[in-house]
């Protein structure tokens, strides 16, 4: 009786000492699992040890031991299971598919040519104090030439030059057209402002001419316009140096040419030296060692008036000049239809401009 009892107490204490250790099973991959499924859970492994001695357990003790074993095969497989049920998972979430994952390297975009020189243009005015004014594209006749100076046989009116919305020939001033300039915002600043007015204004202009390399049936135009007391030629002139030294840099020299505007006197057209050969002469300027990039020049003081500006206390200039234009000369685009294909190989080109 007394071995019987000892050999019952050494058979709790190592069904405990082994549900201790099962607890505190561990297994970082799939052949440590199985290794220890082997060394618990098999026929020769240490749970059938101990049900091997469970035999000679005497016959008023196998229910309690018996009950006591099994829980102990239960716990075992339990945590076999259990271990397994975690590599699972983990294999599982490897192979998921993550969702939030783009499918392609997202391509960033570029801005396009035109908008990069624009931005440019509109940086350096707005550094001398000039705001941003707009208009629109669709405009009557007052705005685009009748206050601008325009004669009402001005050949710019005509079907050559302009696209018509709704002419009246006998009646100029009910003709709508697509804007051929945007010194039509020029007029409407000086209706809507009081003098001192400091704009530039970037837009679209449309005009009717056959599409080639040089020419486009619609393209980009920056209007500048100043007016205040005693602005002069001069004023006009150092401002333009500044913004061709800001744009193409600060050995570019500018000379102005008489030229003749019906909204502007006296008028000029400026050109700047050079941008590949500095002046020396070359193919890109025809050997003169200019090129031209914009039409400027006092506001005729009929035009003043045409906007209710009183031309004895005041006076101002303009200039335009075209994004399309500058574009070629900073960046050596040569044929203007690039700008409106949106080949996507041109436009990248401009990736690293802004
Ligand atoms: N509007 C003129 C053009 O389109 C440019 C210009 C603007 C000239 C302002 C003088 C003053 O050619």
């Amino acid at each position: 009786m007394h071995d019987n009892l000892h050999s019952i107490v050494m058979l709790i204490d190592k069904i405990e000492a082994l549900k201790g250790q099962i607890a505190e099973l561990k297994a970082d991959n799939e052949a440590a699992l199985e290794e220890l499924r082997i060394k618990y859970l098999s026929k020769k492994g240490e749970v059938a040890a101990l049900f091997n001695e469970f035999k000679s357990v005497a016959p008023e003790q196998k229910r309690e031991m018996g009950q006591r074993l099994n829980e102990l095969k239960n716990l075992a497989t339990e945590r076999i299971n259990c271990l397994k049920e975690t590599f699972k998972a983990q294999e599982k979430e490897k192979n998921k598919i993550d969702i939030t994952r783009p499918a392609f390297p997202a391509e960033l975009g570029t801005r396009h040519p035109i908008s990069v020189v624009r931005k440019q243009i509109i940086d350096i005015f707005s550094r001398l104090g000039f705001t941003l004014a707009d208009g629109p594209e669709v405009e009557d006749d007052w705005h685009v030439f009748s206050a601008l100076n325009f004669a009402a046989d001005h050949p710019a009116r005509d079907m050559q030059d302009t696209f018509f919305i709704e002419q009246d020939k006998d009646d100029v001033a009910r003709n709508i057209v697509l804007r051929s300039h945007t010194s039509s915002v020029q007029v409407r600043t000086m209706e809507t402002h009081k003098p001192p007015i400091r704009i530039i204004c970037p837009g679209r202009v449309y005009r009717n001419e056959a599409i080639t390399a040089r020419a486009h049936c619609f393209f980009h135009q920056i209007e500048g316009l100043y007016i205040d007391k005693g602005v002069t030629f001069a004023d006009l002139r150092q401002v333009l140096l500044n913004f061709a030294q800001e744009l193409f840099g600060t050995d570019t020299k500018i000379r102005l040419r008489p030229s003749y505007f019906p909204f502007t006197e006296p008028s000029a057209e400026m050109d700047v030296s050079c941008m590949l050969c500095g002046g020396e002469g070359c193919g890109f300027c025809k050997h003169t060692g200019w090129v031209e990039i914009l039409g400027c020049g006092m506001v005729d003081p009929n035009v003043l008036e045409a906007s209710g500006i009183d031309s004895k206390v005041y006076s101002g200039y303009a200039f335009g000049l075209g994004i399309e234009r500058i574009t070629n000369l900073k960046y050596m685009v040569k044929d203007l239809r690039m700008f409106s294909e949106n080949d996507v190989r041109f436009l990248e080109e401009f990736k690293s401009a802004h």
